[in-house]
C-alpha cells in the first residue's frame, strides 16, 4: 500500500524535519514495507530517507526560469526529489490551475520520469447529480493525462470531503474506485478526511491501495497509526490466504 501525508502550508521547516525523522524511526522499528510518502511545504524539502520518500506538493513545468514564486525541476533536483503531486483540488479550486496547465505539468514530469501522484475529485454539486455526472466530471480531469504511465499513482479525493471531516460512505468509495479502476490499472489512493480513526476501514476496501492524508496526518503519531493499520491488514490478508 501507499501511505502519503500532504502537509499543505502547515508545519515549518524545523517541525517538518522533526516529523520526518520520527516517521523514519517508526518505519525502521516496525520494519514497514509499505510505501510512505510525505509532501512537506517547499521550504522543508529534503532528501528522502530509507523508508520515507519526500515529494513536492507542486512544481512548475520547466527546468528553471522566470516563474516567480514557483519551484522548478532544478530546485527539486537539489534534494533528489523524484515524486510530485499534480492536480490537487486546492491547486485547482483555490489557486485556479486549469486542466490545461495541469496536463502540461503532467507531461513535463512524466518525460523526466518522475513518480506523479495525480489527484482527481468532484465538488459537492456534481456528486449530488449522481454517479454518471460524477464519472463524467472525473473523465474531464483525465484530459491530457497518460493514465497508463508507469510512474502514475492516482488519488481520488472528493473536493467536499477534503478538510471537512465528511467522507463518502465506504460503499460509495468502493463503487467510485471500481469505476476508476476500469480506466487505469495504476495504484489508486483515497483521500479526503482520512484520520487515524477511519483509516483502517478505508484501507481494507477493495480497490483502495492507499491513502492521501492532509490534516489527519499532521500529528506524526496519527500517521504512524495509519501505517500500522496498513501493516496489520496485510497480516490479516496473508492469514486469509493461507
Ligand atoms: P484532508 O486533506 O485529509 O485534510 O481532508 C486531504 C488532501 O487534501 O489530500
Amino acid at each position: 500500500m501507499i501511505l502519503a501525508a500532504n502537509f499543505k502550508s502547515n508545519l515549518n521547516r524545523a517541525k517538518a524535519h522533526t516529523y520526518i525523522e520520527a516517521l523514519e524511526a517508526f518505519c525502521t522499528q516496525n520494519a514497514i514495507e509499505d510505501r510512505v510518502i510525505v509532501f512537506p511545504p517547499a521550504s522543508a524539502l529534503r532528501e528522502s530517507s530509507l523508508h520515507v520518500k519526500v515529494g513536492a506538493q507542486n512544481a512548475f513545468a520547466a527546468r528553471s526560469g522566470a516563474f516567480t514564486g514557483e519551484l522548478a525541476q532544478d530546485q527539486l533536483d537539489e534534494f533528489a526529489i523524484r515524486t510530485v503531486l499534480i492536480g490537487h483540488s486546492e491547486r485547482r479550486h483555490v489557486i485556479g490551475e486549469t486542466q490545461e496547465l495541469i496536463a502540461e505539468k503532467f507531461a513535463y514530469y512524466q518525460k523526466q520520469g518522475f513518480e506523479i501522484v495525480y489527484c482527481i475529485g468532484e465538488p459537492l454539486e456534481v456528486r449530488e447529480e449522481g454517479n454518471e455526472a460524477l464519472l463524467e466530471y472525473l473523465e474531464a480531469q483525465y484530459e491530457g493525462v497518460d493514465l497508463h504511465y508507469s510512474g502514475l499513482v492516482i488519488a481520488y479525493e472528493p473536493v467536499w470531503a477534503i478538510g471537512t471531516g465528511l467522507t463518502p460512505t465506504l460503499q460509495e468509495i468502493e463503487l467510485i474506485h471500481a469505476s476508476i479502476k476500469e480506466r487505469t490499472s495504476r495504484p489508486l489512493l483515497y483521500g479526503g478526511s482520512v484520520k487515524a480513526e477511519n483509516a483502517r476501514e478505508i484501507l481494507a476496501l477493495e480497490h483502495v491501495e492507499g491513502v492521501l492524508v492532509g490534516s489527519g496526518a499532521l500529528d506524526v503519531r496519527d500517521f504512524c497509526s495509519m501505517i500500522a493499520d496498513a501493516k496489520s491488514l496485510h497480516v490479516q490478508k496473508e492469514k486469509h490466504r493461507s
